[in-house]
């Protein structure tokens, strides 16, 4: 059995000022009508053999996530839940649902961990790349899903491959590195997708990072459990999850596990991270610009505007990224959207 895990998380911290606290990345509703979120349960559940879908996310988005998947969800596909008080990162939110998908459903299970902020426009090469992954999961590897990189991003997890074997894991690498390793050929993009079965996640975590999987199992001994008729729903204890070391999956495990494994796959994958890949998504005018809401461009290129609920007008200005929303307004150089974050940081700090 397969079980797809949704990490639904993450302030989504470059898409500021569209993406707030309060109504993170994954809610974010594109021109179809479907939000981010959405999308990823669809992905999942749509998947063979699949009878339940776990959601991992923050207690405070519970309800809004349960609508969204009462909207869309027609297939009886069971949902449960694991509410986290706060985030602390991803090898936590991954730890909670490998020990208690091994508990509920034997150590052996899959489970397929899906991020809730992208975009895959090939579903059937998608599931491919998923049957191959289950193959390679089955021996005890931690496989990730790996992309064919076309920019020296500096956001992404790089994986050195030689076929399906990892040579190495290096996330989020200093620009020059990244160029490097563009340059060579020999290195694939981390899709941030997983597949693994939940016991070898908890040994390789057990190796890597015993604290993060030690405090996590103090944390689901002490949290409250709620089994309502098609669903349950883990809520965390809050006191406890304080101590669960805070790190992405990527640092503590896949840069340094021996047992990961890669499929590389062309699935028409986008990482919805920075504005550079949300303006990807709508079709550029005749001189390179993507706009939403009510724009003007005069002599203008290659920019990425979005208005709310004013005009935006632009004269005379190439590869910006303007964004408009009633509190506030970002105007940024394309090669630059990654460092959005860091306002978003200073905001926060400033309370
Ligand atoms: N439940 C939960 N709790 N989910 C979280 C948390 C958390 O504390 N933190 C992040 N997430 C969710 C996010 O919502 C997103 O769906 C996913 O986990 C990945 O987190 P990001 O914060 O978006 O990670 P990233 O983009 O910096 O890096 C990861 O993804 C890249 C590809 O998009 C890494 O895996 C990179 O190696 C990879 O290239
Ligand atoms: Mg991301």
């Amino acid at each position: 059995q397969l079980i797809p895990v949704i990490l639904c998380g993450g302030a989504g911290s470059r898409l500021w000022p569209v993406s707030r606290a309060l109504h993170p990345k994954p809610f974010i509703r594109l021109a179809d009508g479907q939000s981010l979120l959405q999308k990823a349960f669809l992905r999942g559940a749509e998947l063979p053999n699949v009878k339940t879908v776990l959601t991992v996310t923050n207690r405070d988005f519970f309800f809004k996530t349960e609508d969204e998947f009462r909207e869309i969800n027609a297939t009886n596909i069971a949902t449960s839940f694991i509410l986290e008080p706060y985030g602390r990162n991803t090898a936590a939110a991954i730890a909670a649902a490998a020990l208690q998908i091994a508990k509920t459903h034997g150590p052996d299970t899959l489970v397929l961990v899906l991020a809730a902020d992208h975009l895959i426009a090939d579903q059937e090469a998608f599931q491919k790349a998923v049957l191959a992954s289950i193959e390679l999961a089955a021996t005890g590897k931690l496989v990730t899903f790996g992309i064919q990189p076309n920019a020296p991003e500096t956001g992404y997890g790089y994986i050195e491959a030689d076929g399906n074997n990892v040579l190495r894991f290096i996330e989020k690498p200093s620009r020059e590195k990244a160029q490097e390793y563009l340059a060579s050929g020999r290195y694939l993009w981390n899709s941030g997708m997983f597949c693994f079965s939940a016991n070898s996640m908890l040994q390789e975590m057990e190796r890597h990072c015993p604290e993060i999987l030690s405090e996590t199992k103090r944390c689901i001994e002490r949290s409250r459990l709620a089994e309502g008729k098609d669903f349950t729903q883990l809520e965390l204890d809050s006191n406890t999850f304080s101590s669960v070391p805070e790190l992405s999956i990527d640092y503590a495990v896949m840069e340094k596990s021996s047992e990961v494994a890669v499929v590389p796959c062309d699935i028409g994958w986008s990482d919805i991270g920075s504005w550079t890949a949300l303006g990807d998504l709508d079709e550029p005018d005749a001189h390179g610009n993507r706009t939403q809401g009510e724009t003007l461009l005069h002599s203008s290129r290659n920019c990425t505007i979005h208005s709310n609920d004013r005009l935006v007008a632009a004269v005379g200005v190439e590869d910006l990224i303007i964004v408009d929303t009633p509190d506030a307004l970002l105007v940024t150089e394309k090669s630059c959207s990654q460092d959005v974050k860091h306002i978003y940081a200073e905001l926060k700090t400033k309370g």
